[in-house]
């Protein structure tokens, strides 16, 4: 599956996604701007992305959990989510997705 990555610059990367790994891991192996301090343990809210409106009814609402760490950043918006609580499927082939400055 691929996934289209906005990354902070406004420029666009296709990425190839493999069937259950983590959204933010696949950002992180192609080396683009996302800090994920917490490795996907729901801790850190460094992995921040906007999906985009789109995609939004797929990929479906965060977790409580999510929610509260989400609360933490300051450039929160409605279609805020954390990356590492996305997992690869065939059902998001195409997903596309920018990344949060708080996520840098
Ligand atoms: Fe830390 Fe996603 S990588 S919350």
């Amino acid at each position: 599956m691929k996934i289209h990555v906005t990354d902070q610059a406004g420029e666009t990367h296709e990425l190839e996604g493999l069937e259950g790994w983590r959204v933010m891991e696949v950002i992180r192996d192609w080396g683009l701007n996302i800090k994920a301090e917490c490795g996907g343990g729901l801790s850190c809210a460094t992995c921040h992305v906007y999906v985009d409106q789109d995609w939004l009814a797929t990929v479906g609402v965060p977790s409580e959990e999510e929610e509260e760490m989400l609360d933490t950043v300051g450039d929160v918006r409605s279609n805020s989510r954390l990356s590492c609580q996305i997992l690869c499927s065939d059902a998001l082939d195409g997903l596309k997705l920018t990344l949060a400055a708080s996520a840098s």
